[in-house]
């Protein structure tokens, strides 16, 4: 009999969408370019499934009923393109394609156009929630056809994770949108990760916590307004401790963080697109300058900054820093959205931000309780313009705001870098301030390359011979 669904890469996240989807219900065919991979899969986690090998990606699409459906699990970029080039031969009008992987939103625009020629229904998909939310249940941003959506919709909701009786999926919008709101969760995704690597850079250098008072800390802190799976996590890596030597194994990993790209093409968009989101970009930015290890460790020893200032261990402080980190989380969902909006209009994607908040709150990465109180904004205002609007989140902002400027002063007091909180904060600033200070800049435009600028008192385009 004919399977319901292929499967195309068998690296962890394929094998553990491949036995989701069957534990759901669904019969699936598995494809992987390297074959021992496919033999070890089926002989090991996919035994006694309704999962069957494919050799070849004609095999493959020959075992599928009709429409086929086949969803690619596999490394973004030149893969994709060359997976497609190897399967259109063997796919037929009606038939749909899905990308789960993180690729570039205009890489699947592309993809889309040339697919849709050939009457096939691409959707380029955006799949959160790292290996275990693979098998348990992902959040699944689906975007492009929606017709092809359609045919897949059963599938989609029955693997994703599901939150009070509702799959965390929804149809996007057309072309590369899927893809655009990944990395657009990606980007919150680093930001979320750089805040709370400040809040803990802070707790341990000003209130000299150790590994165990951050455990105790991170967890208390996720039974409040910032319970989420990050927080959770954090208050985890906190307790585990390392084999080999006995210390928290925190204490033994190299400061120099990695990044596979999601965050700074969310940083590039912005950029291309003109919408301030400065809190991911300095998340983008901290991992950066990490990564410069050996230049930082050299440097260390000639630059010098203010003696550390142990705070004692004043118990308030760390209800600031809380504080402080809420706030900033607000900003920097706040920017991502901002980001959104202004992206559906220039391409015209009607992004519907009550749902895309509604599907984020279960199976992904920042699933995190503030999101319920941002679905909950959208959906009494979806013309919301900016979330830190919003009458709930705005009061949040205001209760924090004394916190907040405390915890970045002694921070700065005491040489803590905090780009994140620093750049939420400032963000926070200059959207709420009907005067910032370009009129100056406007002026030494005007100055130097006769540039022009605006009046207050006037309408029209204005010059002045300076000197
Ligand atoms: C997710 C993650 C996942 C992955 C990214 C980010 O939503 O499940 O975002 O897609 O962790 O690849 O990784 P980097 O930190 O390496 O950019």
């Amino acid at each position: 009999e004919k399977k319901e669904i292929g499967v195309i890469g068998l690296a962890v996240m394929g094998e553990n969408i491949s036995l989701n989807i069957e534990s759901r219900g669904f019969s699936v065919a598995v494809y992987n370019l390297e074959k021992e991979m496919t033999e070890d899969f089926i002989n090991s986690k996919a035994q006694g499934k309704s999962i069957v090998p494919a050799y070849s990606l004609e095999e493959l699409v020959n075992t599928l009923k009709r429409p086929r459906k086949i969803w690619m699990m596999i490394k973004a970029g030149s893969p994709v393109d060359q997976t497609i080039d190897a399967l259109l031969p063997y796919l037929d009008k009606g038939d749909v394609l899905i990308d789960g992987g993180n690729s570039d939103f205009r890489d699947t625009e592309k993809r889309e156009m040339k697919l849709e020629k050939h009457g096939i229904h691409y959707i380029g998909m955006g799949v959160s929630g790292g290996a275990k939310g693979a098998l348990n249940g992902p959040s699944l941003m689906p975007g492009g056809s929606r017709e092809g959506y359609k045919l897949v919709e059963q599938i989609l909701n029955g693997v994703a994770a599901n939150v009070n009786g509702e799959p965390c999926c929804t149809y996007i919008g057309p072309g590369g949108a899927g893809h655009f709101v990944k990395a657009v969760h990606n980007g919150i995704e680093y930001s979320d990760m750089q805040l709370i690597t400040e809040a803990y850079m802070i707790l341990e250098q000003v209130l000299g916590m150790d590994a165990s008072d951050l455990h105790k800390t991170f967890s208390e802190w996720n039974k409040g307004d910032l319970e989420s799976y990050l927080i959770e996590i954090t208050a985890e890596i906190f307790k585990k401790n390392d084999p080999d030597t006995g210390k928290p194994l925190i204490d033994m990993i190299l400061d120099a963080a990695g990044q596979k790209g999601t965050g700074k093409w969310t940083v590039q968009l912005a950029l291309d697109l003109g919408v301030p989101i400065p809190t991911i970009a300095e998340a983008v930015f901290a991992r950066i300058i990490s990564s410069f290890k050996e230049e930082r460790v050299k440097a260390s020893s000639i630059l010098t900054g203010p003696p550390l200032q142990h705070n004692g261990n004043s118990k308030s402080f760390k209800y600031d820093v809380r504080d402080a980190l809420s706030a900033s989380k607000i900003c920097s969902y706040a920017q991502g959205f901002f980001l959104m909006r202004e992206a559906s209009r220039e391409y015209e994607w009607d992004l519907n931000p009550a749902e895309i908040a509604r599907i984020w709150r279960g199976g992904c990465i920042i699933r995190a309780r503030l999101l319920d109180k941002i679905q909950h904004a959208f959906k009494s205002l979806p013309d919301l313009d900016n979330l830190l609007l919003d009458p709930q989140l705005r009061k949040s902002l205001e209760n924090s705001q004394p916190a907040w400027r405390k915890t970045l002063t002694k921070a700065m007091e005491s040489g803590i870098p905090v780009p994140g909180l620093a750049s939420a904060l400032s963000f926070f600033d200059s959207y709420r301030r009907e005067q910032l200070g370009a009129n100056l800049i406007q002026a030494q435009r005007d100055f130097f390359g006769a540039h022009t600028y605006q009046r207050k008192d006037k309408d029209g385009v204005f010059h002045t011979e300076w000197e």
